[in-house]
């Protein structure tokens, strides 16, 4: 069994973590989700930790076990996910956005279950909070702000995009329609787009490990506000 020990880069920093799906009610029985199983976000969780930060993983419903000494707050949908992220972002350092929001929530919450008719059914959906978007308005010149794109077309523009819109410095971004690259797997593919307009083309390796090279990437930003 591997015993890897910490190696305190981020020793006195506070890592804010989202991870997992979100679930948007539309009755007592039902909900809108995707596919999102919190793999890179815990993955990073677990690394932060080692790394010697103090953690704190805002997750949606998910299967995994909690990373051992990171503070684990739950919730389900986008709003619960926008507020717990905004209670912890004036004291952290950095904010590393995995989660897979979703960008709409039925504008009815039904209060009882929907019972079939006859002919179609519409569902009338209005969009969430974008907790990267907002917190990007509120980042104070010590904080880092790293987000995810997970995207099947032009990967490259859109992960600009997101970096001015956001305010984030890094996007990691994915092209999930590449093999080992998707949700549920355990490798991950990514290109690491960075606010001073240098990329890093990442090969196939293990989420863990695509981890360990974003909080690497995070501590030299982190170390450069220090100096
Ligand atoms: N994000 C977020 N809140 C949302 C939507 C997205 O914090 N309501 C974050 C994600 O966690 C990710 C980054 O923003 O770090 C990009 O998410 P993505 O879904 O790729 O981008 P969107 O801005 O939602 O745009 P689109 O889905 O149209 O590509
Ligand atoms: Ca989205």
């Amino acid at each position: 069994q591997f015993f890897r020990t910490k190696n305190w880069e981020l020793s006195g920093k506070t890592v804010l973590i989202t991870a997992g799906p979100t679930r948007e009610k539309i009755d007592p029985i039902r909900f809108l989700t995707n596919h999102s199983t919190g793999k890179m976000g815990y993955a990073i969780a677990e690394e932060a930790v080692r790394m010697g930060a103090k953690v704190i993983l805002v997750s949606g419903p998910v299967s995994l076990a909690p990373p051992k000494g990171a503070e684990l707050i739950e919730v389900e949908s986008a709003e619960e996910m926008y507020r717990a992220a905004l209670e912890y972002f004036a004291k952290a350092d950095a904010l590393i956005g995995t989660a897979a929001v979703a960008d709409y929530r039925p504008k009815y919450i039904q209060k009882d279950k929907m019972k079939k008719k006859e002919g179609e059914q519409a569902l009338e959906l209005e969009r969430t909070k974008d907790i990267l978007f907002e917190l990007g308005k509120r980042k104070e010149a010590h904080q880092v702000i790293v987000g995810f794109a997970a995207e099947t077309t032009e990967i490259e523009k859109h992960a600009i995009g997101k970096l001015a819109r956001k305010n984030a410095d890094l996007i990691i971004a994915n092209d999930v329609k590449q093999k080992g690259a998707g949700f549920g797997v355990d490798t991950n593919i990514v290109t690491i787009y960075k606010k001073d307009g240098s990329k890093l083309e990442l090969p196939l390796m293990a989420k863990t490990e695509v981890a360990r090279r974003i909080l690497s990437e995070v501590s030299l930003l982190l170390k450069r506000d220090d100096s």
